[in-house]
């Protein structure tokens, strides 16, 4: 079967790698891809937001299946485009992926069936916003509504801070919408599941790190690394937070007659072994996948395709008993401004446990360069993540990028 990824970050790199193992898969495209992708699968430009072209495609080159790697073209709709045109998608379409473009529609659902989550209210009239906050009081987390690349959030310390995220949103101009939460404590994890309708199978834990630099500090980015599994994800955390949060969630999305289809991202906070919601996303984490992937391989194809297909019961999972971890290299700078175009030497891997996914690369003359904030994932697995970690380090020691910075305690909190 000839295969198509849509998206070109570490992501999509570790998909189309895992993907790439399995013997089901014939030709591998991704769209747009990215110079590491390039070394592993066939990549090509394509407008990602354009269910007419990516059909259009898939129809020439005989593309039997379509994996949406990215939020962007799940929130516009692009899964029910390809659906609609006969085209086996993994992922949901544009009402279901309303569970990560809309914060307050994910705090609806989770009231109506029940889910634990913060306390909040959801506001499109800044006075009334910030009334809520000054009765609420610090520290409280301020979220835009929609889709912001990670940046729509604030933990706010204080009363000033809150209103200053406010303020921005507000400004933004007519159709804010903020949610006001309460703000919760515990450790945070990632639960990933893979859903057709009320259906699914787990595909792992993960841990990843939110924060620039070493220590949890510096200001927040996509991701500066993970790792899996998630220890504070025992099986008896995982059970409760799929009886109390994902059932339910798919149950209550099916009753609307927008059933989920595609992976849902739960992303929890763990307090005295129990989870509440923090955010879904819809799609696989970025660097999530690279721990994911790294552990699964080649059967990632295999249940994605049950998962599209809506049978599950041909999908064996074999999870390993190892661990995986990746260490984000970014352009120094990020998450602000940084340099593009930096030659980058990576080192010969020849080694199985260990993979470079690329984000930010393109292929240039002499060799590849940097093109944008996060750039590189290493990513290893071993028997223990301590192993999987110095595997990792040293890889990443051997990458000659003056331009480049990575945080040195990725997985310290398991280690
Ligand atoms: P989100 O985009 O909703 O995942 O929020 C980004 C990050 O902000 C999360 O990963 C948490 O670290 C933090 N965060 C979000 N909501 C809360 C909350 N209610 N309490 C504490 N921290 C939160
Ligand atoms: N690493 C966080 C995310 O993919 O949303």
């Amino acid at each position: 079967m000839n295969i198509l990824i849509l998206g070109g970050g570490g992501r999509e790199h570790a998909i189309a790698w895992a993907f790439a193992q399995n013997p089901k898969a014939e030709r591998v495209f991704c769209a747009p891809g990215n110079a590491g992708i390039a070394e592993d699968v066939e990549t090509l430009s394509l407008d990602v937001l354009s269910g007419e072209r990516i059909l259009a495609f898939c129809r020439e080159n005989d593309v039997g299946f379509v994996m949406i790697g990215p939020e962007a073209p799940l929130a516009e709709g692009v899964a029910d485009a390809l659906r609609a045109g006969g085209m086996l998608t993994l992922g949901p379409g544009r009402a279901a992926a309303q569970l990560e473009a809309s914060k307050a529609f994910t705090k609806e659902i989770c009231e109506a069936c029940g889910a634990p989550t913060a306390a909040s209210q959801t506001f499109t009239d800044p006075e009334a916003a910030r009334a809520y906050v000054r009765t609420e009081g610090a520290p409280i987390v301020v979220k835009a509504d929609g889709l912001a690349a990670g940046k729509g959030v604030t933990v706010a310390e204080t009363l000033e801070a809150a209103e200053a995220a406010l303020e921005a949103i507000f400004d933004e101009g007519a159709g804010a919408r903020v949610v006001i939460e309460e703000f919760m404590t515990g450790e945070e994890a990632s639960l990933f599941v893979l859903a057709n309708g009320e259906e699914f199978v787990t595909l792992g834990t993960a841990q990843d790190h939110k924060r620039a630099f070493d220590g949890d500090t510096g200001p927040n980015t996509g991701g500066m690394g993970a790792y899996s599994p998630a220890p504070v994800m025992t099986p008896e955390v995982t059970e409760r937070a799929l009886a109390e949060i994902v059932r339910p969630t798919l149950a209550e999305m099916a009753r609307r007659g927008t059933p989920f289809q595609g992976v849902l991202y739960v992303g929890l906070m763990i307090e005295a072994g129990a989870p509440r919601l923090v955010e879904y996303n819809v799609r696989l984490g970025d660097p999530e996948a690279q721990v994911l992937a790294m552990r699964l391989g080649g059967q990632l194809l295999d249940i994605c395709l049950a998962c599209a297909e809506g049978d599950f019961s041909q999908a064996k999972v074999t999870f390993a008993e190892d661990h995986a971890i990746t260490v984000v290299m970014a352009a120094q700078g990020y998450p602000g401004s940084y340099a593009k175009g930096e030659p980058i030497g990576l080192p010969v891997i020849d080694d199985p446990r260990l993979k470079i996914f690329h984000a930010g690369t393109k292929a240039a003359e002499g060799g590849i360069v940097s093109n944008g904030g996060r750039v590189l994932n290493v990513t290893a697995r071993a028997a223990t993540l301590r192993e999987a970690r110095d595997l990792a380090y040293e890889a990443a020691d051997r990458i000659d990028w003056p331009g480049g910075f990575l945080r040195r305690d990725i997985g310290w909190r398991a280690l």
